[in-house]
């Protein structure tokens, strides 16, 4: 009996089933939860993936970028995700400092996303001088997703949120990390804000799959942060982002309408409220008026 090439809707999506969606040609949807409810919302809507990011520490923990990050509060939110989604790959972003130190605790960090957070994989920054880590982590039998380009636990060695790759020599050097990253034996790669022409030459060369953000069309999917595609995040969008919702305007309106209504008087109304069986608040009367007579 031949393999089946495409997994059906049910099925649970792993790392293989990845790379045959890239071979069948037929594009890869990933984004990024944090918390139960958004998980629950991304497997009923047949989301592929999911990344548990550290984008995380700016878009839920308010930090000014994703360095204080620790592997406790990845964690804590993998758990929240994996209660919420069954069907997508999981996959749990390694903290800074979570896997630079040296290859053992890149393992071990890594092991605990599997053991402690509920996820299928891990993610980690870098390139060529990652692979040490990379290697140890593989060879532990964990599945890792490389992310090259733009990597913003680098923010401060890059100078800021900036696009990458765009001189020749640096997209001649994002073309060896991406081929090291697959020879090492990452299940996929991270793309983020580089030129869309460097992307697709990459993604053309890799037979694993490339996941972009701000990498455009030619990557073999897409990933956004789920709160700038909701547009729950104000602080800043970046201008790779298409917003599909204005979830903050939404949440500011809720808020506005609640207050009004509780200093009005309109909430809670009639069909709000509990009522008790009138013979049973007469008894009350009643033994309030016998207690004070007393
Ligand atoms: O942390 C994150 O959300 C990420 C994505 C932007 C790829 O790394």
């Amino acid at each position: 009996m031949s393999t089946p090439t495409v997994e059906p809707q049910s099925a649970k999506v792993t790392t293989l089933a990845l790379r045959r969606r890239k071979a069948a040609g037929r594009r890869i949807t990933m984004l990024t939860a944090y918390d139960y409810p958004t998980a629950l919302a991304l497997d009923q809507a047949g989301i592929d993936a999911i990344l548990v990011g550290d984008s995380l520490g700016m878009v839920v923990l308010g930090y000014e970028n994703t360095l204080p990050v620790t592997m406790e509060e990845m964690l804590h939110h993998s758990r929240a995700v994996a209660r919420g989604a069954r069907r997508p790959l999981l996959v749990g972003d390694m903290p800074f400092l979570s896997y630079q130190v040296s290859p053992e605790e890149a393992v071990r960090n890594a092991g605990r996303f599997l053991q402690e957070g509920g996820m299928d994989a891990v993610k980690v920054e870098g390139g060529r001088e990652r692979l040490q880590a990379i290697g140890a982590v593989l060879q532990a039998g964990i599945p890792v997703m490389g992310h090259i380009g733009l990597t913003p636990q680098s923010v401060h060695q890059l100078g800021g949120f900036r696009p990458q790759g765009r001189t020749a020599r640096a997209a001649v050097e994002l073309l060896r990390d991406a081929a090291a990253l697959e020879a090492a034996g990452c299940f996929a790669l991270v793309l983020e804000s580089i030129p869309q022409e460097l992307a697709a030459e990459i993604s053309r060369r890799l037979t694993i799959p490339t996941i972009g953000i701000g990498a455009g069309a030619g990557c073999d999917g897409q990933i956004l942060v789920t709160h700038d595609l909701l547009g729950l995040f104000e602080r800043f969008t970046p201008r790779f982002v298409k917003q599909y919702a204005d979830l903050h305007g939404e949440m500011k309106r809720a808020f506005s309408a609640y207050i009004q209504d509780v200093e009005t008087g309109q909430f809670p109304a009639q069909e709000h409220n509990l009522t008790m069986d009138a013979d049973e608040w007469r008894s009350v009367l009643k033994a309030l008026r016998s207690e004070a007579a007393a």
